[in-house]
């Protein structure tokens, strides 16, 4: 099938895309001498996060506990799973721990940590165990000057079934900017105040082993990571427009596109109507800081070249274009590829990338959904 023929909508992974952005940070994490365990919500699939790791340790950062059960089982065997646990996902996390995974856990709580020691203690496990800190996002974490940013790694320091494996951090704030200098800002914050705490804590005794930070904006825009040992990137393997937009790469390193065929033209109002909408492209609203104008995603030729057009609204099933200027170009049938705002939730809500090289598809790829 090619991609005149294959049922839309469907995904369009730009493999060459994807290998050049995995080098960028793989180069900057080299370069910088930190380790690098790159985000894996952004594809959730396994191809893809073999190119992400070669030339490194192998480890990874998942969303889902679902993605941890599937690349366990593609040979992934050191798995941070980054969103903070809860006593109802003990189980199952001691249930991937006993397959011979080192699933290392984050918590910004003391009652869950206590609970979560006595269930590791139970079960006969021991977890690695983050203390989640909030750099500026305000979304979840202990703040850097808090008490309990100290009280909660001792806390786990000192329990039987835990072992205290560092701070970690994301800079999601780094997506609400305006300007290269305010990622840069943001950047360096993230960096700076866990590299404070970091030696607040060895100043109290408690050893830090891993200082984990990152996001895609402030990856790419920092200027030195001095005290910081890993770096957990995710959406720079795909890029998107909103990364483009805000400067984290260029329109031309974005690999994941949208393929849509057209389903309905309007002459009257010169607009269009793709088979391509909210649940295919998702609804994230991109860089309207930046680019009021941006709509949900820029629409491409089949080459891939932009047209210019945006997509300017979204049902389920419906994408709708102004066309403009354009409108004559297209005929009911015809099919465009659609640059999303936001490439982790698009892809999240597929089975499969239709792998492409040169813009002929050569391969297909899985995608681990689900929770
Ligand atoms: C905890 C955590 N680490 C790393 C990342 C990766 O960030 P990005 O996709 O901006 O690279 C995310 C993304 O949301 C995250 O939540």
């Amino acid at each position: 099938m090619d991609t005149q023929t294959i049922p839309t909508p469907s995904l369009m992974l730009d493999v060459n895309r994807v290998k050049r952005n995995a080098e960028r940070v793989s180069d900057i994490a080299n370069r910088n001498g930190v380790r690098l365990r790159p985000h894996i919500k952004t594809h959730k699939c396994i191809e893809v996060a073999r190119i992400q790791t070669s030339g490194h340790d192998g480890a990874i950062t998942v969303s889902t506990l679902a993605e941890a059960r599937a690349f366990s089982k593609h040979g992934f065997s050191d798995i941070t799973y980054a969103v903070p646990i809860e006593r109802g996902k003990f189980a199952e996390a001691i249930e991937i721990q006993n397959g011979g995974v080192k699933l290392n856990l984050l918590t910004d709580d003391a009652d869950t940590a206590k609970q979560l020691d006595e269930a590791a203690g139970k079960a006969g496990v021991r977890f690695d165990v983050f203390v989640k800190i909030d750099c500026g996002t305000h979304r979840v974490g202990v703040e850097p000057h808090t008490a309990e940013a100290v009280a909660i790694p001792r806390q786990i320091s000192d329990a039987a079934n835990l072992h205290f494996a560092g701070i970690l951090t994301h800079a999601g704030h780094s997506y609400n900017v305006h300007s290269k200098e305010e990622i840069l800002a943001v950047a360096r914050h993230e960096r700076d105040s866990m590299v404070e705490l970091a030696e607040r804590l060895l100043g109290q005794s408690i050893d830090v082993p891993t200082v984990s930070i990152g996001s895609t904006p402030t990856i790419s825009g920092v200027d030195h990571l001095d005290g910081i040992d890993e770096i957990r990137p995710g959406n720079y393997i795909f890029f998107d427009a909103f990364q483009a937009t805000l400067g984290s790469c260029g329109f031309e390193d974005t690999a994941l596109t949208v393929l849509a065929a057209v389903v309905h033209r309007n002459p009257t109002r010169r607009r269009i109507v793709v088979d391509a909408g909210a649940i295919a492209i998702s609804k994230d609203r991109g860089p309207v800081g930046i680019d009021p104008a941006c709509g949900y995603g820029h629409v491409l030729d089949l080459e891939g070249n932009e047209t210019g057009m945006r997509v300017t609204s979204l049902s389920q099933e419906h994408g709708e274009i102004e066309a403009g200027e354009m409108f004559e170009r297209f005929a009911v049938g015809d099919r465009v590829r659609i640059l999303a705002n936001h490439s982790c939730l698009t892809a999240a809500q597929h089975s499969h990338y239709n792998v492409i090289e040169n813009n002929e598809i050569v391969d297909r790829w899985e995608i681990h959904g689900g929770w």
